[in-house]
C-alpha cells in the first residue's frame, strides 16, 4: 500500500517527503484554510506542494459547485502542475464533469466517498482515484473500516477502461486516523492510505520499539564504559 500525506502545511509535507516513503498529498478547502492562506495564495500554493513532491499526485479540491464550473476550475487546476490531480466530491454535478476531465486526460480523486455504489459510479465516470472516508464514521459510531472494505472489494471486481495503464481506479483510504485504520486498509487490499502527519508518526512508533532500543543502549553503556 502506499502512503500519501493528508495536509496542505508546507513543513509536514517536506518532512514526510524527507522520510522516502511518501507517494502523494491530498488536500481539501479545510486543510487549506488551517495554514492560513487566502484565495489569491491559493494556486501559488499548490504549485510549492508539487514542486516539493515533483512527479507525485497532488490532489487539489475544486469548490464549484455545477458540472461546467467543475470542469472550467479542473482545467485550471491542471494546468498548474503536470502532477496535480484535481479533487471533486461525489454528487450529481461531479460525475459528468469527471467524464469530461479525464476525457481530456486530466486525473480526478472523487471524494467524500461513504459507500460502495458511490465508489462504483466514481469509477465509471472516469475517477483516477477514489476516496472512501473512513473516520468520520466511527466519528457518528459506525465502522468505518467496514464500509471501506465493501467499497475495496466491490471496485476491485471490475475494470472500467479508464487508467487502465497507470493501475487506476486506485482506492485512497482517508479521513484516517489510526495506526490501526492504516493496518485494515492494507490487509483489505486498498491501494493508497492518505494519512495526516500526526498519524503517520504514530505508525513509525511502537512501545516495544521504545523499549528495546531503550535496552540496547544501556546494554552498550555497560560495552563501552568497560
Ligand atoms: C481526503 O482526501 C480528505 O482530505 C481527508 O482524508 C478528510 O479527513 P478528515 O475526516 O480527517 O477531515
Amino acid at each position: 500500500m502506499k502512503f500519501f500525506i493528508d495536509t496542505a502545511d508546507l513543513d509536514e509535507i517536506r518532512e514526510a517527503a524527507s522520510w522516502g516513503v511518501l507517494s502523494g498529498v491530498t488536500t481539501n478547502p479545510s486543510l487549506y484554510a488551517k495554514t492560513g492562506g487566502k484565495l489569491v495564495d491559493f494556486d501559488p500554493h499548490m504549485v510549492k506542494i508539487c514542486q516539493i513532491c515533483e512527479g507525485l499526485p497532488v490532489s487539489a479540491e475544486s469548490t464549484a459547485s455545477t458540472t461546467e464550473a467543475m470542469v472550467e476550475e479542473g482545467r485550471r487546476l491542471a494546468a498548474l502542475a503536470p502532477n496535480i490531480v484535481v479533487k471533486l466530491p461525489i454528487c450529481e454535478a461531479s460525475l459528468p464533469a469527471t467524464h469530461q476531465l479525464a476525457s481530456e486526460g486530466i486525473r480526478v480523486n472523487m471524494t467524500l466517498v461513504f459507500s460502495a455504489p458511490q465508489a462504483l459510479l466514481a469509477a465509471r465516470a472516469g475517477a483516477r482515484y477514489i476516496s472512501p472516508f473512513v473516520g468520520r464514521f466511527d466519528d457518528i459510531g459506525d465502522e468505518g473500516l467496514d464500509h471501506l472494505a465493501e467499497v475495496v472489494t466491490a471496485v476491485k471486481n471490475y475494470t472500467y477502461g479508464y487508467w487502465d495503464e497507470e493501475g487506476g481506479p486506485e482506492i485512497i483510504t482517508a479521513s484516517v486516523r489510526t495506526p490501526h485504520h492504516v493496518t485494515q486498509a492494507a490487509l483489505m487490499g486498498a491501494d493508497i492510505a492518505t494519512v495526516p502527519f500526526g498519524a503517520l508518526k504514530k505508525c513509525l512508533k511502537h512501545p516495544l520499539t521504545d523499549q528495546g532500543l531503550a535496552s540496547f543502549e544501556a546494554d552498550w553503556k555497560k560495552v563501552t564504559q568497560a
